[in-house]
């Protein structure tokens, strides 16, 4: 038997959170100002490379990557920001002026060890703005993220750091350098990403490094005038707002293209990946990809991670089950239900059935209103109703009935 592969899931149980999570988050985009994008999930591998950075475990150890038939170096995007970011300067958006803001949704693909809440195949829903250089849009991208969790009932911690910009982070780099090389005890992954990018060491996941940088110089201390006002502003702007935060001085994000502000939706309810949601300012993103340089920020959260942190709203009985008694009607009722579904959600059963039947299957689909036609009805010109909701019957004529919901 083939099965899929693993770390990849079918949607099929879960289509229903799946579904939800993906309609209420996209809603609260829209009414943010956001606009839908959907980019290819092949991408050049030299995007990712050049964006997400190979001091990132994702560039590093867990693209799924492959020469194409041409010859070309592609992999399935372990990300949305870097397509997002391509689409825009290839469109020529960098060019013109405004802000763009973009919704998107859709699969990503990381070639991690599989665990719960980690899959080699998930889902994103994420949001990139481009062209803003207020900190109002930082807090403003932080409070829609906060309302789609809200919406969904997800209780979350938010964690918030700011990165620095081209003007002080080379100065926090070479005191983080020379702090790094007075260490003997890191892993082999900071000993590399020491040499490519030093601050991504502080992000480290084994123990022993962790303790190590307890005593490293935080980022904090080394801000610049600008970044220290707008990390101030920011925290304003979210206390104003009433959303809880904390500034997690190490907090710097598994992706190299983030300045400035960076934040985390954490949760404490789903063990070890309890990262929902993250994201952060990418000012330079842009200009590294061959564009003007364009301010930019956005997040992306997990759609599986959040699964067991949703109960679905109460499921209401919807729309309307037909049927037949006798087989001469059946043609009949297929018509009806093709004019009902243009206006309501209409399920047909093809073979006839007697009136129990009906019921039980109508309840089973959780149809609002089961209706019949049997020999009677069929003379008649009449038909057969129930309101599953309330239980109230009644046999109205045929015409009448259909043209209410028409
Ligand atoms: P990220 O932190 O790598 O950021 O991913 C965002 C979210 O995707 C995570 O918080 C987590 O909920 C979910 N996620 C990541 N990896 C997995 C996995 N293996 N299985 C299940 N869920 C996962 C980004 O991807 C950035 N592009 C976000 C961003 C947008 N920054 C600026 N704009």
């Amino acid at each position: 038997m083939i099965t899929a592969l693993r770390g990849m899931k079918d949607i099929i149980d879960d289509a229903p959170k799946y579904e939800y999570i993906l309609n209420t988050a996209i809603a609260c985009a829209k009414r943010h100002g956001f606009n839908l994008i959907d980019s290819p999930i092949l991408e050049e591998t030299a995007l990712f490379r050049r964006s997400v950075g190979e001091s990132s475990d994702i560039v590093g150890k867990e693209m799924y990557e492959f020469v194409d038939k041409g010859g070309l170096n592609v992999c399935l995007r372990p990300e949305g920001t870097a397509g997002v970011a391509r689409a825009f300067i290839e469109k020529k958006l960098d060019r013109a002026n405004g802000v763009n803001r973009f919704f998107y949704r859709g699969p990503m693909f990381r070639y991690e060890r599989p665990q719960k809440g980690r899959l080699r195949q998930f889902h994103q829903v994420g949001v990139e703005s481009f062209g803003e250089k207020s900190v109002y849009e930082d807090a403003a991208i932080i409070l829609l993220a906060r309302d789609i969790f809200d919406e969904l009932n997800v209780t979350y911690r938010l964690e918030i750091n700011s990165l620095g910009c081209e003007r002080c982070i080379p100065l926090y780099r070479e005191k983080l350098s020379a702090f790094l090389n007075r260490q003997n005890d890191l892993c082999d992954d900071c000993k590399k990403r020491k040499e490519v990018n030093p601050i991504r060491t502080l992000d480290c996941k084994n123990e022993t490094c962790q303790k190590i940088y307890l005593d490293a110089p935080p980022i904090a201390d080394f801000l610049c005038k600008e970044c220290r006002e707008d990390f101030g502003a920011l925290q304003d702007i979210l206390t104003r707002n009433k959303v809880l935060f904390s500034h997690n001085k190490k907090l710097v994000r598994g992706l190299d293209y983030y300045n400035k502000t960076a934040f985390e939706f954490i949760s404490a309810e789903i063990g070890s990946q309890s990262a929902i949601a993250g994201g952060g300012r990418y000012d330079k993103l842009v200009e590294q990809l061959g564009g003007k340089p364009t301010y930019a920020i956005g997040f992306a959260l997990g759609v599986q991670r959040i699964y067991d942190l949703i109960a679905l709203p109460h499921d209401k009985r919807e729309g309307v089950y037909i049927g037949a008694i006798d087989k001469e009607a059946i043609g009949d009722i297929f018509s009806y239900a093709s004019r009902l579904r243009k206006k309501v959600k209409t399920f047909v059963e093809y073979e006839p059935k007697k009136l129990g039947a009906h019921l039980k299957n109508a309840d089973r689909l959780n149809a609002e209103i089961c209706a019949v036609i049997g020999e009677d009805e069929r003379k008649s010109g009449a038909i057969w109703i129930k309101d599953l909701s309330n239980g109230a019957e009644n046999k109205p004529r045929l015409n009448d009935w259909l043209e209410r919901f028409l």
